[in-house]
Parts: structure tokens; sequence; C-alpha cells
């Protein structure tokens, strides 16, 4: 057997999981029937499952997390020797590799400049949140405090997160939700009709799925919108840039109207796009972004809410009033073996070059997705920055009218026959869990990314003929 997989009977491990487990995003009731799958260990682009069955990892974790790949030792000796050293203190206190990696990290992010560390991407999202309804009272007597959220996007699976939610399916059943939570329209240039906007492309269409942002908040009342909250590509909702002249239009609006800009880079933060973070790519200078699964690779739980140091300061402007600063606290925001990780991650992406390499491979998978087309009517629309690519499934490609949600499924199962693990939007939109996700780690090379397209070449055939 190649790789790292060690030989071992794990027939218990599979019934105390089934016994035990309860698996995220995950119907059980197949599980009475079959095995769930174990991934037991993993090395560079590679895992194994408790068969000893190797794949090759098209989705970096199943969730666009182990950016620098598996098995890293370096990132294993970096954690130990912080936590044989100390462990955990609250963050009301210092750290030394808190200290460190929120230098490293506002190194990469010029404007920026205090970091809140936390244990989730919704964590994260819900401290800007809370910032934001406090700025809200501290400055505007409470009421600059709705929080604009767009369709389509997802940022978490707390309730005030979901609160912030585009995504129908992932909320279901689960409100009542909290009040002053406002949707605007997404900018899906390929879905473009939905928003009425047909008859315009390019920039041109940008601009205009900007403006509809600006039409909320006039509805709304601009003095009482404190925050625009945005992914900068939208990931779970199908992998959707912003069209052309979008992003500068949505920072005048948020100019002209005194509201506040939060990016979420939980998904392309470190990275994934080919920048340090996608906003980057952009040209635009947001008031908070907030980052998860990149910052250490998934070798520590370690999530961040960032801010300047004008967000900062309105925090200490009154310190005879015992309620001015922000009261908020995450015990594990403590743990020391997340900066620990996640500096030494920074570490690896710099050495290795990874953002170069990004970007060449991100091409390289979006031009062999793109070659495909020609092979599969069933290919719609190929899309994604650097090594977050999506394609679109459709019936047909006139119509649009998305490929179902089952075929969509169909592929994955296929492609994981074939050992190569990729992931599909699901219960997100309903009717549109059709686009296929992929996020390699940032160390591919030419073979892997060939390897993905061709088993997805190869799976659509079986699947579509
Ligand atoms: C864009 C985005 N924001 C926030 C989150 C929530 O992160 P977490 O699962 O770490 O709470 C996710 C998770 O997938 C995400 O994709």
């Amino acid at each position: 057997m190649q790789g790292a997989f060690t030989e071992n009977d794990l027939t218990h491990v599979v019934e105390a999981d089934k016994a035990h487990m309860w698996h995220h995003l995950f119907q059980h009731k197949a599980l009475e029937t079959s095995d769930p799958r174990i991934i037991v260990e993993g090395k560079g682009m590679r895992v194994w499952d408790q068969n000893g069955k190797e794949y090759l990892d098209a989705v970096s974790g199943g969730v666009w997390t182990v950016n620098v790949g598996y098995g890293r030792e370096s990132i294993a000796e970096a954690v130990r020797d912080q936590l044989v050293k100390l462990c955990y203190f609250a963050n009301t206190a210092g750290s030394i590799p808190g200290a460190l990696f929120s230098e490293k990290l506002i190194s990469k992010m010029p404007g920026m400049s205090r970091v809140y560390h936390t244990n989730s991407g919704s964590e994260a999202n819900e401290k800007v949140f809370k910032m934001v309804r406090q700025i809200s009272h501290k400055k505007y007597d409470g009421k600059k405090h709705k929080i604009l959220f767009r369709d389509r996007d997802y940022h978490g699976s707390t309730l005030a997160a979901m609160s912030a939610t585009g995504q129908e399916q992932r909320i279901a059943q689960f409100g009542p939700f909290a009040p002053g939570f406002v949707k605007v329209p997404h900018c899906m240039e390929y879905r473009k009709d939905e928003l009425g906007l047909g008859h315009l492309s390019g920039r041109d269409f940008g601009i205009a799925a900007a403006n509809q942002i600006e039409e909320v908040i006039l509805r709304e009342g601009p003095e009482t919108v404190g925050l625009l909250c945005l992914e900068p590509i939208t990931a779970g909702g199908g992998v959707i840039e912003a069209p052309e002249g979008y992003w500068e239009r949505v920072q005048e609006i948020c100019k002209q109207y005194n509201i506040l800009l939060h990016i979420d880079e939980v998904v392309c933060g470190l990275g994934r796009t080919g920048k340090w973070f996608g906003y980057q790519h952009f040209g635009i200078k947001p008031d908070f972004v907030t980052m998860a699964k990149g910052v250490a690779s998934g070798y520590a739980a370690i999530a961040c809410a960032v801010t300047t140091e004008e967000i900062f300061n309105m925090f200490k402007e009154d310190p005879s009033d015992p309620l001015s600063y922000f009261r908020d606290i995450s015990t594990f925001g403590g743990c020391t073996a997340g900066p620990a990780a996640a500096l030494e991650n920074i570490r690896i992406i710099e050495d290795e070059e990874l953002l170069n390499n990004t970007l060449a491979m991100g091409e390289r998978m979006n031009a062999n997705f793109t070659a495909l087309m020609d092979k599969h009517a069933v290919i719609g629309d190929v899309r994604g920055k650097g090594l977050f690519q999506g394609v679109e499934l459709v019936k047909d490609r006139e119509t649009r009218e998305p490929a179902d949600e089952a075929d969509a499924q169909k592929v994955v199962a296929e492609c994981g026959a074939m050992g190569v693990i990729i992931g599909v939007t699901n219960r997100s939109i309903p009717g549109y869990n059709n686009t296929l996700c992929f996020s390699p780690a940032l160390i591919s090379n030419e073979a892997d990314i060939d390897l993905i397209c061709e088993t997805v070449d190869k799976a659509l055939t079986k699947v579509f003929g």
C-alpha cells in the first residue's frame, strides 16, 4: 500500500461510530444498511479510509480547510512545543503565539490592525455582529443596528449567523431568527434573470447588481443600517464570483450611507483564491474581515475577526463607562495551539510560494473544466478563482434549467468510487444543489489537477452518457 496508511482492523471503530457518532450534515438512515466512511490518515493531497482505500482529496478535508495539505510535521511540532509550554490561558491576557500570529496576519492585511481570536467561523462572524450592535448603541442610540446579508451567502451555523444566511435550505426549520437582519439580492450573472437584470452584462450588470443593495438600504432607511456582510466569493451557495464593477460600487454605497463593510473570508482566507484574502483581488477596504478554515489548515481550531484601528478605538473612548469596551469572551479563543499552528501555516504558504501555485493550478483547473464543456452538454458554467472552482450542471444550456440534485450527487459518488473526493452544493438553495465544488490543497500539482478533472470527465460520462 502506498503512502501513509497503516493497516489495522478498524471493525470496532466502525461499530462505535455507528452506535454513537452523530455526523454533521448527514442523514443517518443510510448507515442502518451501510458503514460510515472513516478517514484514518492523510498525507499531502491524499487520505485513506478504514478499508485502506486511497483518495485524492479535491476538497481539502471536505469543507475547504486543509490548505497546506495533510501530515505537516512542522505544524504538529509547533503545536506540540507550544502545548507543553503553555496550552491555554484566557485571552484576557496575552500569549506568545497569539501576539506573534496576530502581527504576522496583519502584515498580510494592509489597513487592518486588530485581531480577535475565536474558535469557529460562525463565532467570528457573530463577534462582528456584536461589535456593530455595540457601536450602534454607543454612537447612534441603538438605531443603526441592521445587518445586511446577501441571498445565497452563508455565514455559519449558530442562530445569529443563520439569521444572516441567504440559503433557504440551511435555515429551514430553525427559525424564528434574530431581528434586524435584512437580505439583499445575490449578484450571480449566470442567474441574472432572477434579478430582473437579464438585459445587462459585464460591468453594467455588476453595477446594477450592487445598486440593488442600495435599494434595500433606502427602503430600510440608511440611518438604521450598520453593516453589510458579504462573502468575497459565495462558497456553499454555488461558487459565485461577483461581476466586474460590483465591488467598487459596493464600497461607494457603504461610504455614502456610512455602513461598515464586513467580508467573510472563512472559506477564501489564507490563500484559497491565490491571494492572502479574496477581497484583495477587488481593491476594496473592508472594516471587518473574518476567517477560519484555512487559518491553521485544520491542524488546530482557530478563527479570527479582524478590524481596523479606527473601529478598535471606538471601544476605548470612554474608560470611565464600565460598559464601553467590547464585553465578550470566547473561552477557546485563548487556546495557544491555534495561533501556534496558524503561524507555521503562514510560514509554509510563504516559503513554498503557495499563492503563486494556487493561481497557476486554479487556471489549469478552470481551463480543464472549460474544455470539458465541448464534450459534456451538462456543464452549464465553470467559475471560480484560484483553487476554488465550481462547475454548474444544467439540463439545458439554453434555458439553464438546473440538473437534478440526485444526478449531481451521483457524480460525486462516482468520483469517490474512482478515488477522488469532490464536493457539491448541499442543502443550500432549493433546486440549485447542482454545482460541483473543487478546492484541493494549495500544494496541488499539475498531475493532481489533471487527475481530478479526468475523473470528473469519466463520472459525467457515466451519469449523463
Ligand atoms: C462563508 C462561511 N462563513 C462561515 C462559515 C461557518 O464556519 P464554521 O463552520 O467554522 O462555524 C462557513 C462554513 O462553511 C462558511 O462557508
